[in-house]
């Protein structure tokens, strides 16, 4: 009784809560390998449809081709175009990020038809059609023959995408489309492991993505780019900031002790996105000032830039709304929960942790 746990203990650091065959991170050497190849590889060989494939084959033991699942993606994403009007009055009132969550919270299993896809299909349509009401303007539908990316970008934004921009969609989507035992996949996984259905166990994912220590940190990168705003403010900023104690979104990470791998594929598509690298340089000033910052504040624990700072230029870049980031970011790792979900309900094994009481205990009778 009244043991208090540790810092580390609280953040359940290094305790592995599953045996999965979909991702590993190894933090120590920079690495993340998603359903057998690194992330680099993948990124630059892959489609999200070919990467899905594999998680979904890896969690199901099914042998889905990349063709399988461009075509279910396809139709599952006109499937949800139609359910919108069911959808969306829920989110009536709410910006992008919480009107997405009650529009996931409105997903059900339709006529048999496999749940991984209705889910992973909705997300970019239930994403465009909130991003375009926030600018008055109807949803449009889906293409059922683009793939994912494309029609991603499409719904979006009304009109078709360079095959450049596609590219640079498609390898965000597959660099952070997996990623271990993170806190929104935890939290898919142990609703998976109550036995509630794929549906409620996104929503779970959804929700614990949201906060700005897991996938809400891009909307503050930019935010945090945009204060700084010029060459000569970044040492000043950034040192006021860390001097009032604030954590700097986009660095850090509770696994990794070098830089986060998936920073790097993410700078590569952003270079091959502007040919001349318009938009890195000052961005490069910043991540260089703030490394060296967090290297003085903490030397003993490596604090270097997570997938996030990326995130936040790649997808500004592509004139994805910031506002829409998390939904877009939702949109990739679905295909991860989907498959961590079913391989969590395949163990039959329910999740359920311990605690430390450091209560007020119950005074013995007769006192
Ligand atoms: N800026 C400034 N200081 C930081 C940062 C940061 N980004 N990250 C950690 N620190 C400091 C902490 O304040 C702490 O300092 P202290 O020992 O003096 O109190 C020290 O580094 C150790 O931090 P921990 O609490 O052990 O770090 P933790 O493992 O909990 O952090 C996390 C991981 C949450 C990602 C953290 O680095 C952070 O808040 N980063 C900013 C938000 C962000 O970028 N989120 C996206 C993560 S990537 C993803 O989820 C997809």
């Amino acid at each position: 009784m009244n043991i208090h746990l540790t810092k580390s203990q609280i953040g359940l650091d290094g305790v592995p809560a599953a045996e999965t065959v979909l991702s590993h991170v190894d933090g120590e050497r920079g690495e993340l390998i998603i359903a057998g190849e690194h992330v680099g590889t993948l990124a630059s060989q892959s489609s999200f449809e070919g990467v899905t494939a594999r998680l979904w084959n890896g969690a199901s033991k099914t042998s889905l081709s990349e063709a399988n699942v461009r075509a279910s993606l396809g139709a599952a994403r006109e499937r949800a175009f139609v359910r919108l009007p069911e959808l969306l009055p829920a989110t009536r009132g709410m910006g992008i990020v919480d009107g997405f969550r009650a529009a996931v919270a409105g997903l059900r299993a339709e006529n048999g038809l496999e749940h991984e896809a209705t889910i992973v299909g909705a997300f970019p349509v239930i994403a465009g059609a909130l991003v375009r009401r926030a600018k008055g303007l109807e949803p449009v539908a889906p293409d059922p023959n683009a793939s994912h990316a494309a029609d991603t970008l499409r719904m979006l934004r009304g009109a078709s995408p360079e095959p450049r921009e596609v590219a640079a969609l498609d390898a965000y989507f597959v660099t952070v489309c997996d990623h271990g035992m993170n806190a929104s996949t935890f939290a898919t996984r142990v609703v998976a492991s109550t036995q509630a259905d794929l549906f409620a166990a996104i929503t779970a994912g959804y929700c614990a993505l949201t906060g700005p220590l897991h996938g809400g940190a891009p909307e503050p990168v930019l935010e945090m780019l945009d204060a700084i705003g010029s060459s000569e403010r970044v040492k000043p900023w950034v040192d006021a900031a860390l001097a009032r104690g604030e954590r700097l979104m986009g660095f850090g990470h509770r696994v990794y002790r070098v830089r986060d791998p998936r920073a790097d594929v993410l700078k590569a598509a952003i270079e091959r996105l502007s040919a001349d690298g318009a938009d890195l340089p000052f961005a490069g000033e910043v991540e260089a000032y703030i490394r060296s910052a967090l290297r003085k504040k903490n030397p003993d624990r490596p604090l270097e830039t997570n997938v996030e700072f990326f995130t936040a230029i790649l997808l500004d870049a592509l004139a994805v709304p910031r506002q829409a980031f998390t939904p877009i970011f939702a949109a990739a790792r679905a295909a991860g929960w989907t498959a961590h979900a079913r391989e969590q309900q395949r163990t039959g094994r329910l999740i359920r942790p311990s605690s430390s009481y450091v209560g007020e205990m119950p005074k013995a009778s007769g006192e």
